[in-house]
């Protein structure tokens, strides 16, 4: 695993020009933001040994480097879900790569079902804590001891100053950014009506199949994490209504005006 992390590290090494302080993960639909990178360096998955691969056609595959605000930047574009028959840890090898590299601050996007009756379709959450149900755990099997300790602490998985950088960016702006917890399931299809009612009942505000596994395996090597959510679709077992992807990716993409300025805010200000 050593090896594997240390090929893609030196191959990325080699094209860019300076150790990033951020990477940025796009989540469905989140796409748009890519485009606020100054100066970019793209660097393609299929070329980097040892990287995932991207299996469905017309999914980016390419990690982009540059600049944001004048900040050094890392974008992830194409990420890897569980359901899609990748391993825990082919969905988590790209974290791993991350903090290879040098890269401490993680900023993770996803589009989620929203639980939580006060949130609308369109809304924007902060992550402040999660619910891990995924069915396989990323940390599972021997603890590699250079990555980080076997029992990691989650008692604060969510970095506290970049929250807090987010929701006063927010208030002084206007801006509707819930806080709350998001459950990962493993997907790919959408809850019943009972299963967003089981996530309401134990604690969550929003569900979706991404992040989880990323954010544990960043908090195993001490990385600074945080995450915004697109409230996409509602759900709950009062709601049955249809959630199609289209309407997820289309609620992603309009709330990306707000989505771009808290992701700046917070690489302005941490
Ligand atoms: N459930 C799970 N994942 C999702 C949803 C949802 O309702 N919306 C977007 N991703």
């Amino acid at each position: 695993m050593l090896e594997r992390i240390n090929h893609a590290v030196s191959h990325i090494q080699n094209l860019i020009p300076a150790v990033p302080e951020y990477v940025i993960v796009l989540g469905s639909g989140l796409g748009k933001l890519e485009d606020e990178i100054e100066n970019p360096i793209v660097i393609e998955y299929k070329d980097i040994p040892d990287f995932p691969q991207v299996t469905v056609e017309g999914h980016k595959g390419h990690l982009v480097y540059g600049t944001i605000l004048g900040k050094k930047v890392l974008m992830m574009a194409g990420r890897f879900h569980y359901y899609e028959g990748y391993s825990m840890e082919e969905v988590t090898f790209p974290m791993r790569v991350f903090n290879g590299l040098g890269i401490k601050k993680v900023i993770l996007s996803n589009a989620s079902g929203g639980v939580n009756p006060a949130f609308h379709v369109g809304d924007v959450m902060v992550l402040n804590d999660h619910i891990n149900m995924m069915p396989e755990h990323p940390l599972r099997g021997k603890n590699i001891d250079e990555l980080g300790p076997r029992f990691v602490d989650m008692s604060q998985p969510y970095d506290k100053e970049m929250l807090n950088a987010a929701m006063n960016f927010a208030q002084a702006n206007d801006i509707l950014l819930h806080q709350g917890v998001y459950v990962g399931l493993q997907g790919p299809t959408f809850e019943t009506p009972s299963e967003y009612g089981m996530v309401r009942y134990i604690g969550g505000d929003a569900v979706g199949m991404s992040t989880v596994p990323e954010v544990i395996v960043a908090r195993h090597m001490a990385m600074r994490v945080f995450c915004l959510s697109v409230i996409t679709d509602l759900g709950g077992p009062e709601i049955a209504f249809p959630v199609s992807h289209e309407e997820v990716l289309n609620a992603a993409n309009n709330a990306m005006p707000n989505v771009i300025r808290i992701v700046k805010s917070v690489i302005e200000t941490c």
